[in-house]
């Protein structure tokens, strides 16, 4: 067959490529609008929650209550954590990354699972809701662990987003807590063909199994031009320190070219819709600890920054004050995220799965060709 070559030169990091198709969620990066399954993402982050949203994402459709009853059942069933994922993460030196913690304990999940050597239709779905089920488990008990602290049990009694963070702190948040935590995992748990669930999918592609997939997503997640700048954001605003100087510390960092955290998307060209939910909930959840500080530094940020360069904020900018208000460590704020995408996480491995071919793509050679060996004793 005649080799077929692309006549143009690959996009750098392959922008406005489709690389693939699903039926999970879609951008639409010009008008700002992102759907899960085709339902706006401003009517999820108005009235759905997190449980709802996982089922949606893994079957197409919003669950009836019985269905929504059996999968809160079942996530509340599979929170618990192995003990040996427990001792891992205490052998592990002290400053290890939380990220990095979490990672490591994924990967070991997956030789602690009992469905551990069936990679079966049946068995990745269960393994897909366990997942989802002790990614919260896990970041709160990372959290503790590295403070000494034993992990906190979960409460049954609680639903996904307050259990997390019950577990985190050691006692039940407040409703306006609970909400807006519930609705941040709303708003983070897919989107599309970033790079964290590419990773995955190439993984899952390969037929490795889903917890190798999940720890391939997690270890792209950690970037700080991905997952990791939500965590940018708080040492940003830690450095500007001050909300009267913000105009001229964005404009110093403008001058040395530097990388704005939270600003910018590879896709939206606009405001990030779900940056628009995440700003209301840092600005209520700040007014109801009456602690603006990291609101008002944020605003401020925000307005510079779009003065200065018109650059819009994505979903990392808000979320940075709006963890911190609810008392989440800053080097956790990406282990939060996770707790969340891996809902997309899993729906896209599930769907490669379904339908899979090795992904493959080629590169284009730049190097020299036609090269002579020369003996190393004459180099
Ligand atoms: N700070 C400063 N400049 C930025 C910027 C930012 N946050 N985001 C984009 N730009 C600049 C780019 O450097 C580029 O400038 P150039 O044309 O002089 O090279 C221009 O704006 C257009 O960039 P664009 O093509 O729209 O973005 P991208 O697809 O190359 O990069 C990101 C997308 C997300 C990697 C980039 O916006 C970024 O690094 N943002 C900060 C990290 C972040 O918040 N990541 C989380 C994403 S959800």
């Amino acid at each position: 067959m005649a080799e077929v070559k692309p006549e143009a030169k690959p996009p750098a990091g392959l922008r406005n490529v489709v690389a693939g198709e699903s039926g999970i969620s879609s951008i639409d990066g010009q008008r700002g609008v992102l759907a899960y399954r085709g339902i706006d993402i401003h009517a999820l982050a108005e009235r759905s929650s997190f449980e709802e949203v996982v089922y949606l994402l893994h079957h197409g459709v919003l669950p009836t209550r019985a269905q929504l009853e059996e999968l809160r059942v079942t996530l509340v069933r599979e929170r618990p954590i192995p003990a040996g994922v427990v001792d891992l993460r205490r052998a592990l030196p002290a400053g290890t990354h939380p990220m990095t913690a979490l990672r490591t304990a994924v990967s070991a999940l997956g030789a602690f699972d009992p469905d551990a050597n069936d990679d079966g239709e049946a068995a990745r779905k269960r393994k897909a809701v366990r997942l989802i089920a002790q990614m919260a488990t896990l970041v709160a008990a990372v959290d503790r662990l590295r403070h000494g602290a034993a992990p906190v049990p979960p409460d049954p009694g609680l639903g996904h987003a307050a259990n997390f963070l019950f577990m985190l702190t050691g006692s039940p948040p407040s409703a306006v807590a609970a909400r807006a935590m519930d609705v941040a995992l709303v708003l983070h748990a897919d989107h599309e063909f970033n790079a964290s669930t590419f990773a995955a999918r190439v993984a899952a592609s390969t037929l490795a199994d889903i917890h190798g997939a999940i720890t391939a997503a997690l270890a792209t997640l950690k970037g700080p031009l991905h997952g990791g700048a939500n965590e940018a954001v708080m040492k940003m605003l830690e450095e500007v320190q001050e909300p009267d100087k913000a105009e001229g510390w964005i404009r110093d960092a403008f001058a040395q070219k530097r990388k704005i955290m939270g600003f910018g998307h590879a896709v939206y060209r606009t405001e990030d819709p779900r940056a628009t939910h995440l700003r209301r909930l840092s600005r209520e959840i700040s007014e109801a600890a009456g602690d603006r500080r990291f609101y008002d530094l944020s605003e401020r940020v925000e307005a510079a920054v779009k003065s200065q360069k018109g650059l819009y904020v994505n979903v990392d900018f808000y979320s940075a004050s709006l963890y911190r208000t609810l008392g989440i460590p800053t080097d956790l704020f990406t282990p939060v995220f996770a707790v969340s995408r891996i809902a997309g996480w899993t729906a896209h491995v599930l769907e490669q799965l379904g339908n899979n071919r090795l992904i493959r793509p080629e590169s284009e050679y730049t190097g020299p060709r036609d090269v002579a060996y020369v003996p190393v004793e004459r180099r």
